[in-house]
């Protein structure tokens, strides 16, 4: 699947790394795996907190090579977290779900985060945090309130690693054909469907009943007896 392989023992984000290697015109599709990061981001202004026994790795692609389009990409944020869902299940047996749009929670807490970048026209940087053997005795208060790893489950980064190319490799496939199993498996993994849920995207919220996913990968919530698709924001959950 991959063109390019680089394993890292220690690098500060496996994004960055990809960028530069799309930057330097590597070939593609490139895969880049750290044992540690030491400056991992997340979405938006967040960092990606993870102890020794994280899977954190990055794909750098070349969009039109896979056959995507633009108007594909906003699904693949659901392709990769469906694709992580994939790989728990066949390395551990276990039900991860996705939370809109590519968080994956195991269990009501987060096992996996992912950041698609785009560094410049048709490269996608697509980066994955797996917490498959790490625990959180050292983490912040809000991480180990919230997260969760597959410690225990017998599984090994590796496995799992292996077990997710494979899946995204087919999801990438069924993305670029317009195959709708892609939304019908990212529909039946979807948490938030039936759940009250805030929507926030910048200066806008809004709160309603989540009515799952549209065709497109939108996240519809009913409000004031009307449902809308969104394309974008941050959700938080009642309670939460
Ligand atoms: C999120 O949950 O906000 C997204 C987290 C993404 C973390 C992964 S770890 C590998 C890749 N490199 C990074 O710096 N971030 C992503």
């Amino acid at each position: 699947f991959c063109q390019t392989v680089e394993i890292h023992a220690e690098l500060g984000s496996t994004n960055d790394r990809a960028r530069e290697l799309i930057a330097t015109e590597a070939t593609l599709p490139a895969l880049i795996v750290a044992d540690r990061q030491t400056a991992g981001r997340g979405r938006g202004a967040n960092r990606w907190w993870a102890s020794d026994g994280a899977l954190t790795f990055s794909i750098a692609l070349d969009a039109a090579a896979r056959g995507l389009t633009t108007a594909q990409h906003g699904l693949l944020s659901l392709a990769t977290a469906v694709a992580i869902v994939e790989a728990v299940r066949t390395t551990t047996g276990r039900a991860a779900g996705v939370k809109w749009p590519n968080d994956v929670l195991l269990a009501g807490r987060k096992l996996a985060g992912v950041l698609i970048e785009s560094p410049r026209p048709g490269r996608l940087v697509i980066g994955v945090g797996v917490n498959v053997a790490n625990r959180f005795d050292g983490a912040p208060d809000d991480v180990r309130a919230r997260a969760t790893s597959l410690a225990g489950s017998g599984t090994t980064r590796q496995a799992v690693l292996a077990a997710f190319l494979s899946a995204f490799d087919a999801r990438l496939t069924q993305l670029a054909a317009g195959d709708p199993q892609l939304i019908d498996a990212a529909r039946a993994a979807c948490v938030l469907k039936g759940e009250i849920v805030t929507l926030r995207d910048g200066e806008r919220e809004t709160t309603g009943a989540c009515r799952g996913l549209a065709e497109d990968g939108a996240l519809l919530i009913e409000s004031d007896a009307k449902v809308a698709s969104y394309y974008a924001g941050v959700i938080a959950r009642s309670g939460e």
